[in-house]
């Protein structure tokens, strides 16, 4: 399988050499041997119960299967599969909303799967995609006590904007996290 395949294209989000080369860097060893495995695809429909397996054993509080429908057919671009080996491990749900910003909405790896660089496979392709759209910032939100979701959006170049309290149902912080493209 090509490079191509990977989205080395993802790259040109970096402003600079320097940044493309310290990009590089924060792939780990385990991604570039995985670089001939890992494809960044569209979400089909037939890709839905998967999804659904991975949002229920990701989160305490996961996306329904309505939520998830609706962002696919008002996102149709902006929802990603990651296949490893031709299946379904992983995907990433993003959104450019009004006023030109890029939205993370999820993220999510099977847990078999994780720290294998998928989830960095994932977040370049969403990177590569908003900065050909135009955007210039992306937001997210993630819960404070998810330091696992926290450490993987900074070693990606994220920066911890501001604590939201009591955004989430159970009354939990959230970090809002910035990437300027
Ligand atoms: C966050 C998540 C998507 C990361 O996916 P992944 O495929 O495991 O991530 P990668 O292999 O690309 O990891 C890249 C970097 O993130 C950081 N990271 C990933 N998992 C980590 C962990 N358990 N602890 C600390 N840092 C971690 C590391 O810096 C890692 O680089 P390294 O492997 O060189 O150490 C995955 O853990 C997940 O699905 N979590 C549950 C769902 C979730 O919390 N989503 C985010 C909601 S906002």
């Amino acid at each position: 399988m090509s490079l191509d395949s990977f989205h080395w294209g993802s790259i040109n989000f970096c402003k600079s050499y320097e940044k493309f080369k310290s990009s590089i860097v924060l792939l780990s060893r385990t991604v570039l041997q995985m670089n001939d495995m890992i494809k960044i695809r569209n979400f089909k429909k037939g890709d839905m119960q998967t999804i659904l397996d991975i949002e229920y054993q990701c989160f305490s509080d996961p996306y329904p299967l309505s939520l998830l429908n609706r962002l696919y057919e008002t996102y149709p671009d902006g929802f990603l599969v990651a296949e490893l080996n031709g299946k379904v491990v992983g995907y990433i749900i993003g959104a450019v909303r009004w006023g030109g910003y890029g939205h993370i909405l999820a993220i999510a790896v099977d847990i078999e799967h994780r720290k294998m660089g998928v989830g960095t496979a994932l977040a370049l392709n969403m990177l590569e995609r908003f900065r050909s759209k135009g955007v210039k910032t992306v937001r997210l939100e993630v819960r404070k006590s998810n330091m696992t979701a926290r450490n993987f959006y900074l070693k990606l170049g994220f920066k911890e904007r501001e604590e939201i309290p009591y955004y989430y149902e159970d009354g939990e912080s959230a970090i809002v996290m910035i990437y300027d493209l």
